[in-house]
């Protein structure tokens, strides 16, 4: 009898297992299928693009974005902030489906990228080489992805300052800021990380950890909610000020950026295991998931204190950063099981609420996520990162299930 009830268990669980291997591989039909009708999409627009004789001066685009507020695709060039994820999407595909037409495809648009190993005028390298080349290294070992990594860092390195202990941010709005510094950077850090590990120069490490350990100390309030830009002295390495740029006010909780700050002190754990970049972690979970303002979906308002919640517009793409970082920092904390919990219901929520239709939105996979709230910009929207995250979150969930490596 007792044999019988263990048997009866083990098939429960089993079918269990199975039935959600299944949901898995219907999302990723879908995913196959609405990225096959981007794909269309995005040869339309560019050979439109490439038409028309105003663009013959402007760089190239390369990479969907988002869509305009009357659901046109917006392509982007190589040197846009967003221009890895797409590629990073393809190469996602590729790790779950093993079809070798996705592996091409990935291929062909992280090319489109490799210009970008010597632009230092940004700080956005990890973005845009990490999603893209990163992925294609884990999955492929080209070494000419290595090489390109190891050539982006040097690059990135370029924006670090000693006296100020960071990398700087934006070189725009030089009237209002001397050195911003803003928390979305953290993400930049994995590929100084991955840089070292390649190629054996540590200084790329260095850099990253002084980073991290600088943010930790000036972006972060008594609550463990961030500032978004925090503006150094570069003479004194000084802050100067704590303000914001995309969320509602200094003193307010943007979303998304809470969302890097979780995604980036977890990553910088899983490099360093200095158990100090895991108790942020873990206290920024605290402060996002114990949040009176988070839905009972978990799919944020695009800042925590946005002045008409519940009538504000979300933000999908925090949530996916949020849900994918959630299934990494289960692998390291403590609260491992109530950290994964929380992953799971956001993909869940996100893929049964959150989702386009098959061939619809140019065929982007998520919707409702906010790029620049108070600019007015690409609100209420889909966006390329947030499809991303997603994605990564739901290969991070199943590889947890299985008990496989997460990188
Ligand atoms: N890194 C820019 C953003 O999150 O909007």
């Amino acid at each position: 009898m007792k044999s019988r009830i263990l048997l009866l268990i083990l098939l429960i669980g089993v079918g269990s297992l199975n039935a959600k291997a299944q949901q898995l591989k219907k999302i990723f039909d879908d995913t196959e299928k609405q990225t096959s009708f981007m794909l269309d999409q995005v040869n339309q627009t560019k050979t439109a693009w490439l038409n028309d004789v105003q663009n013959k001066k402007k760089p190239e685009v390369v990479s969907p974005r988002t869509l305009t507020p009357d659901g046109k695709l917006v392509m982007v060039p190589a040197k846009d902030w967003t221009s890895g994820f797409f590629p990073g999407v393809l190469w996602y595909i590729y790790e779950f489906t093993g079809k070798e037409q996705w592996k091409e495809k990935a291929e062909a648009f992280t090319a489109n990228l490799e210009k970008e190993k010597f632009n230092a005028g940004t700080h956005d390298m990890g973005f845009k080489i990490y999603c893209s080349y990163g992925n294609g290294y884990r999955l492929t070992n080209n070494t000419s992805y290595r090489d390109i990594i190891i050539q982006s860092a040097k690059t990135l390195s370029k924006r670090f300052n000693p006296k100020v202990g960071c990398i700087r941010s934006w070189d725009h709005n030089k009237e209002k800021w001397d050195y911003p510094v803003i928390i979305d950077n953290m993400i930049n850090l994995e590929l100084l990380f991955a840089a070292t590990r390649l190629s054996g120069d540590s200084s790329f490490y260095k850099i990253a950890v002084s980073h991290a350990t600088t943010t930790m100390k000036n972006h972060f309030r008594s609550d463990y909610s961030s500032f978004h830009v925090v503006d150094y002295d570069t003479l004194t390495g000084n802050v100067i000020k704590k303000t914001t740029h995309q969320g509602f006010s200094n003193e307010s909780a943007w979303a998304r950026g809470q969302a890097w700050g979780l995604y980036g002190f977890t990553m910088c754990y899983r490099e360093t295991k200095n158990k100090a970049f895991l108790n942020q972690a873990e206290k920024i979970a605290g402060f996002i998931f114990n949040n009176p303002t988070l839905p009972k979906d978990l799919i944020a308002y695009w800042d925590f204190n946005a002045p008409n919640i519940p009538n504000e517009p979300r933000d999908a793409s925090a949530a996916a950063v949020m849900a994918s970082a959630l299934y990494e920092l289960s692998l390291y904390s403590t609260q491992g099981k109530y950290f994964r919990g929380i992953a799971d219901k956001i993909t869940s929520n996100l893929t049964s609420q959150y989702r386009s239709k098959i061939g619809e939105n140019q065929g982007f996979i998520l919707i409702h996520s906010t790029g620049s709230k108070p600019m007015n910009s690409e609100v209420d929207v889909p966006l390329n990162y947030a499809d991303y995250y997603y994605l990564e979150a739901l290969l991070r969930g199943e590889k947890l299930k299985n008990k496989k490596p997460l990188f």
